[in-house]
């Protein structure tokens, strides 16, 4: 297991070029079971869940690459159409297998993610989804059996906007027969991503970008390469990392109009902010001001990016208010924050953060890689040495992490350790 260590106390100042979207690639990637060949991702990032997703599609059959950040699938033989919970276990965005599959190949056999079906973090919604296409859905020893002869296009509305609920149903409708409306489907930027890939595939989708998604099936689909969108959740925490120590950072490769929400309350917080078509320009002088935020679907506030804001207010002098109406109990991070010597209490799906305390270093836990990325910002700015343990959550979805934290000044490094 790795750990870091961190001194805090450093200002961060440089440059950052920003990975691609590691939600954008965990789309795109099960998109290749679609259609049979070979595919090219580019600005893939090179990180744990990638590394995951391109296993679970290996034991399906298919042969995925990744070459720095250049990413290679062959899905000529598609061999398997069972993900399997050791897959499954490690990583919730496995389940987005399930709808090329049943779509493509008329069977798919999918563990259940963490939770059952109607549980924390449910899938009822992908699965209610399949059933309105036609799929025949049963639950067998944790794991989803969907069948079905051909889908066939149909209405769905979901109850609640969701990101891998809509993925899935738009990659299975895309070879659906027949038209399918999805309303209240989710406009993420990944979403959209994942829909203009699909149309380049040969899918026919109209509405992209929109909640009203209208796709007409098509008989086949076909190969087609793809750049990753930049990680809008990347950059939200580079940003967040230079207002936290008053520091002035350029974040380059990133696409600031998908993450205007925050770029807003970092403005209201006192960041200074630039920004053109593909860079981000952030200084901030001083402490940042109590901005309240609550996390909610886009384009507003993203739940990913909550506990790293809850880290930031630590520094602010004033009470804020954290809410999360996406994850109500995505609060892990708090009483590890306390730990450092935060004022910050949780009461029901808000933290509220007594700011402008001193914080001083001890060994705190990642719970999860948006968790664990805030332990990290408060350590920049906690007095003496800091340890997070549990970094793998991190490398999930931060490429070079720590490299990247050094290269603009931070004193971060790894650090094998056999503390779990
Ligand atoms: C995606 O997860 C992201 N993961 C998450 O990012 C992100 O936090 C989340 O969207 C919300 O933006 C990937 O893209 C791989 P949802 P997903 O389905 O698709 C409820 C990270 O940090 N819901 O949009 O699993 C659900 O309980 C990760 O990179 C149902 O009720 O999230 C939640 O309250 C963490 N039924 C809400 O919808 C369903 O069938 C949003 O969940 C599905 C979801």
């Amino acid at each position: 297991m790795d750990k870091f260590v961190i001194q805090g106390g450093n200002r961060l100042v440089g440059r950052v070029k920003i990975s691609g979207a590691k939600n954008g690639s965990l789309a795109l990637m099960p998109a290749t079971l679609l259609a049979p060949g070979t595919y090219h991702l580019k600005n893939t990032p090179n990180l744990r869940d990638v590394w995951t997703m391109s296993r679970l599609m290996n034991s399906l059959g298919a042969f995925c690459e990744l070459n720095g950040n250049e990413l290679f699938i062959d899905t000529t033989n598609i061999t398997s159409f069972e993900a399997p919970y050791e897959h499954v276990k490690k990583m919730r965005a496995s389940f987005y297998v399930l709808g090329p599959l049943v779509s493509r190949y008329g069977y798919a056999k999918v563990s259940m993610p963490g939770g059952c079906a109607w549980g924390p973090r449910p899938v009822d919604l992908h699965l209610k989804g399949l059933e309105k296409l036609g799929a025949e859905i049963s639950l067998e020893s944790g794991y989803v059996v969907a069948k079905a002869e051909r889908l066939i296009g149909n209405r769905f509305h979901f109850d609640v906007s969701s990101v891998g609920a809509t993925g899935n149903l738009l990659m299975a409708a895309s070879l659906a027969k027949g038209t399918s409306l999805l309303t209240n489907a989710a406009t993420e930027p990944e979403i959209t991503a994942l829909a203009r890939f699909l149309v380049k595939m040969g899918a026919k989708i109209d509405g992209i970008g929109t909640p009203q998604l209208e796709i007409e099936g098509v008989d086949s689909l076909h190969p087609a390469d793809e750049i990753t969108i930049p990680d809008r959740i990347e950059t939200a925490t580079y940003l967040i990392a230079a207002a936290i120590t008053g520091g002035k950072l350029e974040l380059e490769n990133t696409n600031p109009y998908h993450l205007t929400a925050v770029i807003a309350k970092l403005e209201e917080a006192g960041c200074d902010i630039d920004v053109n078509a593909d860079k981000i320009s952030i200084e901030m002088n001083g402490k940042p001001k109590p901005v309240d935020i609550t996390a909610t679907i886009y384009p507003g506030f993203p739940t990913d990016v909550q506990s790293q804001w809850t880290a930031l207010m630590l520094a602010a002098e004033g009470t804020s208010k954290i809410t999360d109406t996406i994850y109500p109990d995505r609060f892990k991070h708090v009483p590890e924050l306390i730990r450092l010597g935060a004022n910050v209490e949780v009461v029901d799906n808000s933290a509220i953060v007594q700011g402008g305390r001193k914080l001083s270093g001890a060994t705190v836990m990642a719970s999860d890689l948006r968790a664990g990325a805030s332990l990290v910002l408060a350590a920049l700015i906690a007095e003496g040495t800091t340890e997070v343990l549990r970094v793998y959550h991190i490398d999930r979805g931060y490429e070079n992490f720590e490299q990247r934290l050094q290269s603009i000044g931070a004193n971060i490094k790894r650090v094998k350790t056999d503390l779990v």
